[in-house]
């Protein structure tokens, strides 16, 4: 009989101590399990991801549920012109990329203030949303920035499926002329063409000095002949913004900047996908 009780004690003292160890790590599921109780329903139900009750941005694989971040009226009206304004798709989806615009804007910013005179290009357009959202917000600090568009805009997209991922989004012939209407009230030139192809063009062999340079293409080949191309015609101090930086599947494009990161260019490396970088050598 006491050697029965005995034993039962032995195992409830076992039993306190094994949960006492464990405190911290129940009392952090049962954190985990709230969290998600409150942040799940909110994330399932808003297809704008951000700003929404606790959520404070959802994108790229990433939740944060703290700080809050408020980018301010005029970054809205702005975002949300760049997002609606002839697009013909939903773009609503793309609320998320909200983050990727402030960081290009940050950047352009930089360029613009340092180099005045010198124009800015952006590779990979598709409708410019990024460009078209920095050049409304240049426009409201009365700034009037010369800005070149470089993409296929829907025509022969056949001549990249072989090096990258077709996307039907890319395919549609409408874009072109959603673009010039876009971006009528800005000072900008847009190149139609396949890179590397569309650089012998007049215009483009016009280029000279670049103080922002884009890339958003998709392909590490595309992206590999528009950097070869315009990085040498940029200053010491010049900015460049790259899309895929960071982005699951595109690996390759990572790696071919990582050589530049080495001792010419100085990364400020984002959590999420897109990268901005400051020129330091020629
Ligand atoms: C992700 S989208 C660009 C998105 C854009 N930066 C924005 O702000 O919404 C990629 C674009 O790259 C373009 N593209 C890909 N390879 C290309 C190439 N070799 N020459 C020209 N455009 C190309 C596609 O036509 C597509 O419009």
């Amino acid at each position: 009989m006491d050697y029965a009780k005995g034993k039962n004690n032995l195992a409830s003292i076992r039993l306190t101590r094994y949960i006492l160890g464990y405190k911290a790590y129940i009392y952090r599921l049962i954190k985990a399990f709230i969290i998600s109780i409150k942040v799940f329903p909110a994330v399932f139900a808003e297809p704008s991801s951000y700003g929404v009750g606790e959520i404070n941005f959802k994108g790229d694989g990433v939740i944060s549920t703290r700080p809050k971040i408020s980018y301010g009226e005029s970054f809205e009206l702005a975002w949300s012109k760049a997002l609606k304004n002839k697009t013909s798709k939903e773009f609503h989806r793309f609320h998320y990329c909200r983050h990727r615009a402030a960081l290009y804007s940050f950047g352009a910013s930089i360029a613009q203030n340092r180099f005045p005179d010198m124009e800015m290009v952006e590779c990979g357009v598709w409708y410019g949303l990024l460009a078209n959202f920095t050049l409304e917000r240049f426009k409201q600090r009365g700034i009037n920035q010369k800005f070149n568009l470089i993409d296929l805009f829907g025509i022969n997209t056949e001549s990249y499926k072989v090096i990258g991922e077709k996307k039907k989004e890319y395919e549609d012939q409408s874009i072109y002329k959603a673009v010039q209407e876009r971006f009528s009230e800005h000072n900008v030139k847009i190149h139609q063409g396949f890179i590397p192809d569309v650089f012998k063009s007049e215009a483009i062999r016009r280029i000279n000095h670049v103080s922002f340079l884009s890339c958003d293409l998709n392909n590490v080949k595309a992206e590999t002949d528009a950097f070869n191309y315009f990085e040498p015609k940029m200053p010491i101090g010049g900015i460049l913004y790259i899309d895929d930086y960071g982005c699951q599947g595109y690996e390759s494009t990572k790696e071919f900047y990582d050589i530049f990161f080495k001792d010419k260019f100085i990364p400020l490396k984002s959590l999420h996908s897109s990268c901005l970088a400051i020129k330091v050598k020629n």
